[in-house]
C-alpha cells in the first residue's frame, strides 16, 4: 500500500492556543486556567511538530498514566483523525510510540516515573499540567533535547500550583522563554455551565479563583498544610501495605470523592487511590466501593455523615460502611501532622487530592486575618475525604490493630 499524505486541517482555536501552538521559542509555556484548552493545545502542537519535521523525535509527557489515558488520549484521537493521521500512523501500544509517515515519533509518557523520560535524545517535548510535576522529571527531560540537526523546543502546559519550583523556573520571562497566559474564559469551547460551575466551587475572587480560573500564580495565604510539598509528599505507593481503609465525600454538582488509604508495615499511611467524580448517583458509588474494596481491601469506608442514607445504600451493596468522624479541628490536626513528619504520602495519580492539597486555606476574617479554627468550604471535597480516613487509621492504630492486621 503506498502510504497517503496525511492531509491539511483547519481547526479554530483561541488566540492563546494558537499564540503558544505556533511560537517557536526555545521554552514555551501555556500558564492558564482550568479548562482553558491547555491539554488541547498541547497535542495540537505535539503532532504539528511531529508532521512538520520529517525523522524527529519527541515526547508528550502527562503528569501521571491515569491522566494520559484520560486527559491526553482522547484529544490525541480527535486531533489525530482531523489531520487524517489514524489509519497512518503506526501507533505502537506497547511502547506507547506513535510513528508518523513521515519518519518522525513520539512517545507518550508520565512525568510519575522521572526514570521513564530518560533514553533517546529528542528534538521537542510537550509536558501538560507541569506544575503537577517533580522537578526531578522536569530536569531529565529537559537534559534530552538534543537530537542532532533538529531545533529543539520545550514546551509546557499548565495551571500554576503556588510558587512551588515551576514558578522559579518557568514563572517568568526571561532570554529564550516565551510565556502565554490565558484564564479559563478565553476557551469559548466550553459550555457556560463550567463556569458557573467554577463561580460555586471556587468562589469568584478568592484566592483559588486567581490560581484555577485565572492561571495566576498564587503566594498562599492561610495554607491550612502548608508543609506538603509534591517533591516531598508524592511516591509510589510500597507493595507492604498491611491494611486499608476508605474516605468518602458525597457530592453531586460538586466532585464527590472515594480516597482509599493504606498503612505501610513501617506505619507510614499512603493514599493509594482517589475516584473524583461529579453527578453519577449513589447506585454508581456503590460499585465503586465495591471494585475498590476488592482491588485494594478495603476493611470500611468512612463516609461523610450528612448522607445517611447513601451509607446504607454502600451496606446494602455488601461494602463496610460507617459515619465518618466529623470533628473538623482535630481531623486536620491528625493529617497535619502526618504530613509535618512525612508520614502521609501520596501515589502519583491523586492528582486532584494533590491540586486540593495545595490551596485548601483558612478562612479570612474581615480584618484580613486567618481564623486558624475552620478552613473555607471551596476545594474541600477530597479534603474532607482524608481527613475521615486518616482519623479512622489513626483509632485504629491507636488502638494497636495496625500491625496485626
Ligand atoms: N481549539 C479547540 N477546539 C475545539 N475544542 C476545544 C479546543 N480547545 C479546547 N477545546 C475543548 O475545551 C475543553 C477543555 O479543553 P482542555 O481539556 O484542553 O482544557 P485544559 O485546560 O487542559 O483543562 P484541565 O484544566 O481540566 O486540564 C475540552 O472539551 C476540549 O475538547
Ligand atoms: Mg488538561
Amino acid at each position: 500500500m503506498v502510504a497517503q499524505p496525511a492531509r491539511s486541517a483547519e481547526a479554530a482555536c483561541s488566540e492563546a492556543q494558537y499564540e503558544f501552538i505556533v511560537s517557536d521559542a526555545p521554552n514555551v509555556v501555556f500558564q492558564a486556567g482550568a479548562g482553558a484548552g491547555k491539554t488541547w493545545a498541547g497535542v495540537c502542537k505535539a503532532l504539528l511538530n511531529a508532521r512538520r519535521s520529517p525523522g524527529s523525535r519527541g515526547m508528550f509527557v502527562a503528569p501521571s498514566f491515569p491522566q494520559l489515558q484520560q486527559a491526553v488520549m482522547p484529544h490525541l484521537l480527535t486531533l489525530g483523525g482531523d489531520m487524517g493521521l489514524l489509519t497512518l500512523w503506526d501507533w505502537q501500544k506497547q511502547q506507547n510510540r506513535i510513528v508518523l509517515p513521515n519518519g518522525s515519533e513520539f512517545w507518550l509518557r508520565s512525568a510519575d516515573n522521572p526514570a521513564a523520560l530518560l533514553g533517546a535524545d529528542l528534538a521537542w517535548c510537550v509536558g501538560d499540567e507541569v506544575a503537577l510535576w517533580k522537578r526531578q522529571a522536569y530536569d531529565y527531560l529537559m537534559g534530552r533535547l538534543r537530537q542532532p540537526g533538529y531545533p529543539h523546543q520545550a514546551a509546557f502546559t499548565f495551571t500554576p500550583k503556588g510558587r512551588n519550583w515551576c514558578w522559579e523556573v518557568l514563572g517568568v520571562e526571561r532570554e529564550g522563554l516565551e510565556i502565554i497566559r490565558a484564564s479559563t474564559f478565553t476557551n469559548p469551547f466550553l459550555e457556560d455551565d463550567y463556569h458557573e460551575r467554577l463561580r460555586r466551587e471556587y468562589g469568584e475572587g478568592t484566592q483559588l479563583w486567581q490560581q484555577e480560573v485565572l492561571g495566576e500564580y498564587v503566594a498562599w495565604e492561610g495554607l491550612v498544610y502548608p508543609q506538603f510539598g509534591v517533591d516531598t509528599h508524592i511516591i509510589e505507593p510500597p507493595a507492604d501495605i498491611v491494611t486499608a481503609v476508605g474516605g468518602v465525600d458525597w457530592g453531586w454538582t460538586n466532585p464527590g470523592v472515594m480516597l482509599v488509604l493504606g498503612v505501610a508495615a513501617d506505619g507510614t499511611f499512603h493514599v493509594l487511590h482517589e475516584t473524583y467524580e461529579r453527578e453519577q448517583p449513589i447506585e454508581w458509588w456503590a460499585a465503586e466501593a465495591q471494585r475498590l474494596t476488592a482491588r485494594y481491601g478495603v476493611s470500611e469506608w468512612h463516609c461523610d455523615p450528612s448522607e445517611p442514607g447513601n451509607i446504607r445504600a454502600l451496606k446494602v451493596a455488601g461494602v463496610e460502611a460507617v459515619a465518618a468522624n466529623n470533628a473538623v479541628v482535630p481531623g486536620i490536626a491528625a493529617v497535619s501532622a502526618r504530613i509535618a513528619s512525612r508520614e502521609l504520602l501520596l501515589a502519583p495519580q491523586c492528582v486532584e487530592t494533590v491540586r486540593e492539597l495545595q490551596a485548601y486555606c483558612w478562612k479570612t476574617r474581615p480584618d484580613g486575618t486567618q481564623r486558624k479554627d475552620e478552613p473555607e468550604k471551596h476545594n474541600d471535597h477530597a479534603m474532607d475525604a482524608l481527613r475521615y480516613a486518616v482519623m479512622a487509621l489513626t483509632v485504629v492504630k491507636r488502638r494497636g490493630y495496625v500491625r496485626s492486621w
